[in-house]
């Protein structure tokens, strides 16, 4: 029962890590926006960024009160990117990479229910939760590519 709540802990601190340069990606990102249409693209990249932090907080809370573990204050490699286009593209590939990141910690989360008694449910609805505010921040960065 202990071996799960490390792994986990392991887990989603990378994720955390993953969490801390995507908000900061993005954030640096949008002030590099110009033109015609540039206004709304700002307003949905640091839309996005808010969500980051929020799934910041929520894993920072999973790890500390639920799994017994420390938060990490790591940040992951952040890409870098000018134009538009080429920022759009390089958000929309971290954007599937954290989707593919999540599942992989969704399955071992589901294939360990027995274990964590007091903990699945909930770790199963925040990182359901994150998975589905990934998917639609995918979406929405496929859509601003069309
Ligand atoms: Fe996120
Ligand atoms: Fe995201």
């Amino acid at each position: 029962m202990e071996n799960i709540k490390n792994e986990l802990v392991k887990l989603l601190n990378q994720a955390l890590e993953l969490e801390h340069a995507a908000r900061i990606q993005y954030l640096a990102h949008a002030e590099l926006i110009k033109g015609l249409n540039a206004e709304k693209i700002i307003e949905r990249l640091t839309e996005i960024a808010a969500d980051e932090d929020k799934h910041e907080k929520k894993i920072r809370n999973l790890i500390g009160n639920y799994l017994g573990g420390e938060p990490s204050m790591a940040l992951a490699a952040t890409h870098r990117a000018t134009e538009m286009i080429e920022i759009l593209q390089t958000n929309l590939k971290d954007e599937k990479d954290a989707i593919n990141f999540y599942k992989k910690i969704y399955k071992t989360i589901t294939e360990n229910k027995e274990n964590l008694p007091y903990e699945f449910e909930t770790l199963e609805h925040e990182i359901r939760h994150i998975i589905l505010d990934e998917q639609e921040h995918a979406s929405e960065l496929s859509v601003l590519l069309e």
